[in-house]
């Protein structure tokens, strides 16, 4: 394996999507953390059905659509500030606190990086610039420009066709285990950032590498340059 450049996925991974809990327990005590959990699976349950059916959607779109169905679940009154602020998360999330010095030292050891997801530009853009990574980040890839989603192959190649590399030369990187089997599966070199030490997925495909927290991913790539 000959890593060239790095490609990472947004939610789960660079940014953490779970802080949205503190801001719904807040709104809707005692059912924050449940709440942020259930919108998260809700969400990517819809960008599969809509990817599934040709049905695209913008993924800002899709996360509210995830939003409002899990409140009439839950029986919380979403109202329109309450839906305003909690869709205002999403551009506002915490970085995971080792990250931004993890992609620092990756630019300057030379690998290039980009972001793939399947967040809309603008929302990209907004966290990227909220974050102030845009020069650390300056590649935003996102499912918009395909109209499907993650873990569909067009997604996934948005990487190989960016840097014109053979996907085996790039590291996919993601704390989302779905996520890391596509695009194991698409022929990336991958490595998954497990946070909570979930099991792996059942669908007989391995990351290349894993560890618990973005500074794993440091010494997964030391190893892969002084094998070459
Ligand atoms: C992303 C989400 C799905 O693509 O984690 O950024």
């Amino acid at each position: 394996m000959t890593i060239k450049a790095i490609v990472f996925d947004a939610y789960g991974t660079l940014f953490n999507v779970y802080a949205i809990a503190s801001e719904a327990e807040r709104i809707f005590p005692h059912h924050g953390e449940a709440l942020a959990a259930m919108w998260r699976d809700k969400q990517i349950e819809y960008t599969r059905l809509r990817s599934m059916c040709s049905m695209y959607k913008p993924f800002w779109e899709v996360t509210q659509d995830a939003l409002v169905f899990c409140c009439k679940k839950m029986n919380l009154d979403l109202d329109v500030n309450a839906q305003k602020s909690l869709m205002g998360q999403y551009a506002n999330l915490p970085l995971f606190p080792e990250n931004l010095e993890v992609l620092e030292q990756l630019q300057q050891q030379g690998y290039k990086l980009a972001v793939l997801s399947n967040a809309n530009t603008e929302m990209l853009e907004g966290i990227v610039k909220s974050a102030g990574m845009e020069t650390l980040l300056p590649h935003l890839l996102s499912a918009d420009s395909v109209q499907k989603f993650k873990t569909a192959p067009e997604v996934y190649q948005l990487g190989t066709d960016l840097f014109g590399l053979p996907a085996r030369d790039i590291l996919f990187v993601s704390g989302n285990c779905w996520d890391v089997c596509g695009a194991t599966w698409f022929g990336y070199a991958s490595f998954w950032v497990n946070r909570t030490g979930s099991p792996l997925e059942e669908l007989g495909v391995a990351p290349h590498g894993q560890g618990q927290s973005l500074t794993d991913l440091l010494d997964f790539v030391a190893q892969q340059s002084d094998q070459n």
